[in-house]
């Protein structure tokens, strides 16, 4: 069965979800530019992202196998870093994830959920797509002279 919740106050299993974060964007590496930040992820960083965020884990069967962030903005929510372990991606937790996102952000009183994907993944826009999101925008990351990433809302 899989679980959606918000991160337990007891948490500890830091490493397994760098592991999986680190897993499950690896596939990007030689197809973005420039690298994503989820390189400045470490121990100390992910734990005091988590403390700034919500953080949203799935679990199957209690292990830990997809997670994304959620950080307040005011009206709007950013919904970051989702991701799903490679080996269980294509069963529906992605889905959940969104979902919970989604019901969390409704919770808050959130009018609008936004994230950011790289331009080069196109089936990452095309999964928020499928999941009502569309695109309002594109953004350049510093010393680029073109679009390296798009926007994404939800509207709620
Ligand atoms: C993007 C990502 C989070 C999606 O997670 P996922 O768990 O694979 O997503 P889901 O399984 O919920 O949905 C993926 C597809 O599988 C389908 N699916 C869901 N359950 C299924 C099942 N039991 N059997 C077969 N297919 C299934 C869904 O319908 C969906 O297809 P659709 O988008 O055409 O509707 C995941 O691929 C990932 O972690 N990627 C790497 C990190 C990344 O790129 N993150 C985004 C950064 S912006």
């Amino acid at each position: 069965m899989i679980t959606v919740a918000v991160e337990e106050e007891a948490f500890s299993e830091w490493q397994a979800l760098l592991t999986l974060l680190f897993d499950a964007f690896e596939y990007m590496e030689s197809r973005i530019d420039p690298p994503s930040s989820l390189h400045l992820l470490n121990k100390d960083t992910i734990v005091q992202k988590a403390a700034e965020e919500t953080l949203l884990l799935a679990r199957e069967e209690g292990k830990l196998v997809g997670c994304c962030f959620l950080k307040d903005m005011g009206e709007k929510m950013y919904l970051g870093k989702l991701a799903v372990g490679p080996k269980a991606q294509q069963s529906g937790i992605g889905l959940a994830l969104v979902k919970a996102a989604i019901d969390f952000c409704r919770s808050e009183g959130k009018k609008v959920i936004e994230l950011q994907s790289r331009v080069e993944l196109t089936e990452v826009h095309d999964f928020f797509r499928r999941r009502g999101f569309c695109q309002t925008g594109t953004s350049a990351h510093k010393g680029y002279d073109h679009p390296t990433s798009i926007t994404m809302q939800l509207k709620l």
